[in-house]
Parts: structure tokens; sequence; C-alpha cells
């Protein structure tokens, strides 16, 4: 899992470094302090990783929208020179008879096209207990010479028509000669090494799980994906795929359900004219409810658990849980979410004080927006809220709003 990004140049971040644990991350901070601007690094970091920047540029607004706008005489506007985002982020991830770490960075560069500069990955392996060697180094081909990639390998993880290249070499370095040029450094590396195709799995299970009910409630063609998409598009497809072939997640999500709405039974897929897929909610009446008639909180609810279901995720970011739902079923997700994220890095923005009132103050970073830029930091004297807040009863929640944490608007 991604544990810790650096960018600089895009939006409002700028030279920016966030460190995050396994467990509950929680950024708080005023409107416009850069909260989604760092969640939406992840999904830049796995869409350069699929393929798909260029697609996730447009989704974020496009050209205009994402390199850092200087102020220059009171007015924005864009400082040409600064038209390039750097972005480093650093991964673990362990298997069964393996534990990796890696350093994966590019940039983005705006001449006349969005060009990806410097991609690199560095992969370490563990050796003994803590003590990790490097694996793997692939570095992007230098636009004046776009077919080759330049590695550096231990040669025990090179096929054997690789390794007669690095034993002629005799520098464990090779240049590799691609025909097919403008390649992304995973489609070369996971071809040839398994722990670089680990890698690549591992950076492409981080994304943002943003359910919007009104998508999430249409129903899904059948010749649409069986998967949901993460802004919850295909949710009925995905419900039905779950009943035919995972029925113990569903019976999961139908548990988690009946706590938060305790009227609730069980969901059942349904398909209109062998073209679409829908579901009902079942109530312990047996009164049926359509997808389409289903209360926006409750549609949330299950997209989440769907989608937190059904994609493999290792570090997971859910913006503002708190919308659409009581704060009774923000209380019992953010305890669900604690359990199953042990493992994993889950990041949540939140404004809700019921939220933070079931946060442990080591979980959150304060954002602020400080002159146009993004600062994020841990908050300072954990253990001294902690007692606070053991002997008062009273969580960070209620200290957050009473402005004792910072993370309030001010002026500059
Ligand atoms: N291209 C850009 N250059 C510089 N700053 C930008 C750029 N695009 C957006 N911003 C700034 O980023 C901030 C918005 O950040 P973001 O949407 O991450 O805030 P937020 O903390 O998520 O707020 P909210 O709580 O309202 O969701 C604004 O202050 C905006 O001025
Ligand atoms: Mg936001």
């Amino acid at each position: 899992m991604i544990n810790k990004i650096k960018v600089d140049g895009f939006k409002s971040l700028s030279n920016i470094s966030l460190t995050f644990t396994k467990g509950l991350n929680v950024l708080i901070g005023p409107n416009g302090s850069g909260k989604t601007n760092l969640c939406q690094i992840f999904g830049l970091i796995s869409a350069n990783v699929r393929g798909r920047i260029l697609h996730n540029i447009l989704s974020l607004g496009g050209v205009n929208s994402i390199f850092t706008k200087s102020k220059l005489k009171g007015k924005r506007s864009i400082n040409v020179k600064s038209k390039l985002i750097k972005i480093w982020c650093q991964g673990e991830l362990k298997e069964e008879r393996v534990s990796l770490r890696y350093i994966y960075s590019f940039s983005i560069r705006m001449k006349e096209n969005i060009m990806i500069e410097k991609e690199k990955i560095v992969i370490d392996v563990e050796k003994e207990s803590g003590i990790y060697k490097k694996a793997i180094e692939i570095s992007q081909p230098s636009p004046n010479n776009p077919n080759k990639f330049k590695i550096k390998v231990v040669p025990k993880l090179m096929g054997p028509n690789q390794l007669k290249k690095f034993k002629k070499s005799n520098k464990n370095e090779i240049i590799l000669k691609t025909y097919a040029s403008n390649k992304s450094i995973f489609a070369i590396g996971s071809y040839l090494f398994k722990y670089c195709f680990m890698v690549e799995q591992d950076i492409k299970a981080s994304d943002v799980l943003d359910i919007d009910p009104h998508i999430a409630k249409k129903p899904s063609d059948i010749l649409e994906p069986t998967k949901m998409y993460f802004n919850g598009k295909g949710l009925s497809n995905a419900i039905y795929n779950m009943s035919k072939n995972q029925p113990n997640s569903l019976k999961a999500i139908n548990e988690f359900l009946s706590k938060i709405y305790p009227r609730h039974k069980l969901i059942e897929p349904h398909t209109k004219d062998g073209e679409s897929n829908t579901f009902v909610l079942v109530d312990k009446n047996g009164t049926k409810c359509f997808a389409q008639n289903i209360s926006d909180g409750t549609i949330k609810t299950l997209g989440l658990l769907v989608g937190m279901m059904t994609h493999r995720h290792n570090t997971l970011i859910i913006e503002e849980l708190e919308n659409y739902l009581h704060p009774w079923a923000c209380q019992i997700f953010i305890n669900r979410l604690r359990e199953i994220s042990k493992n994993k890095v889950y990041i949540l923005t939140t404004h809700s004080e019921t939220i933070l009132n079931n946060i442990k103050p080591k979980e959150v970073i304060i954002c602020n927006n400080v002159g146009g830029g993004t600062t994020a930091v841990r908050m300072r004297d954990i253990k001294q809220l902690e007692n606070t807040i053991k002997y008062s009863g009273f969580g960070v929640g209620y200290h957050y709003v009473g402005g004792l944490l910072g993370g309030t608007p001010q002026n500059d």
C-alpha cells in the first residue's frame, strides 16, 4: 500500500509531503484547504500506472485546472514555468513469501501536449527481517531515445534470456530496446519481473470511492461491466454478480445494513426484460422498494459496502463519508472501517463533528490553506489530547469545532 506521497505543482499542493499510517487517516480543515486535492493525487498515480492519465486529468477539469496557478499582481494567472507536476510515492507490500518496498515517481509536464517524464520505479526486497536490498530499478526512456528503457536489476530476478544480456554487460544494468515506444515502465517491467507486477497491482489498488447516490440508483445495462465504478455506476450489475458469485459477501452486506437500518432484511437483484439489472430492498414486513426509490443515504451505504467488498484495495479514499448519512450510521461505519483497515491505508476527509468524535487524535491530519498553498500536519501533543478526551469525555470533534486544534478558517 502507498504510505507516503510528495507532490509539487498540483493545484494548491506545492512542495508537500505527507505520511499515512495503516488504519484510518482523517484529513480535516476548512473548505478550500486542499483535502480533495491531496486525495486526487492517488487517482493520478493509479491512473498513470493504468495508462489512463489523460482521462484522469480530464476528469479533474483538464489542463487548465491541474497545474498550480501563481498569483500575479492580485490576479490568478498561469505561471508558464509551473506547468510541471512532480509526484513521488512510497509504498510497501507483504505477500506470503516476500516483502517489498517501493518508490514510484513521475512528472507531468505540459508542452504542446501532456507529457509524462522521468517515470521511475525502484523496488527493494526484504532479505532478512527488516533488512531491505535494492532488487529492481527501471527508468523511463529519455525523450531523445524513446525506445530504450534503463533497467538495473539483481540478476537472480531475470528470466534466462535477459540473464545472458546481463552477463555480457557485466554491470547488472541493461538498456532494453523496445519497438513499442511510449510504453509505461510497468508495461515492460511487469512483463519481465514478478516483483514489478506485484507493485503494479499494489499501486492500482489505490483509489477514491466516491459514491453518487443519483448515479448508483440507475439500472445497469447488462452489457456494462459486472463491477461497480468508483462513483457507484453499475451498482445493480455488481449486486447481481455478487448474488451469483459471492453470496456470502452479499449476506455480510445485508447484516451490516440491518445494523444501520433495523427494518432492512435483504437485497434482491432484479433483471428487467433481460436487458438491464436493478435491485430491490426487502424489509422485515416483506415490503419491496426498487433501487430508484431507495433513500440517498441507504444507496450510498450500499455503494460503499459493495465497493469495499468487490474492489481489491490497499489504499482506499472516502471523501466526506457524512454526506447523506445519519450521524448514527456514520458512527457504525467508522467502527467498521477501523476494523477492516488494520492492514491497509484508509484516508477519509470530513467536516463532521460526529465522525471526529469517533476518531483518535493520532489518526487526524490537519490541513490549511496558507497563502494559496496547502499545509498538512499531524497533531502535536497527541498524548495530552488523549488524556483530555479520556477525562472529559469530549472527543476530537468537540475540540476541533471549538477551534482548539487549528484547521479553522483564517486570514493569511
Ligand atoms: N490550479 C490551481 N492552482 C492553485 N490553487 C488551486 C488550483 N485549483 C484549485 N486550487 C485551490 O485549491 C483549493 C481547493 O482545494 P480542495 O478542493 O482540495 O479543498 P477541500 O479542502 O477539499 O475543501 P472542501 O472542504 O470544501 O471540500 C482552493 O483553495 C483553490 O483555490
Ligand atoms: Mg473537498
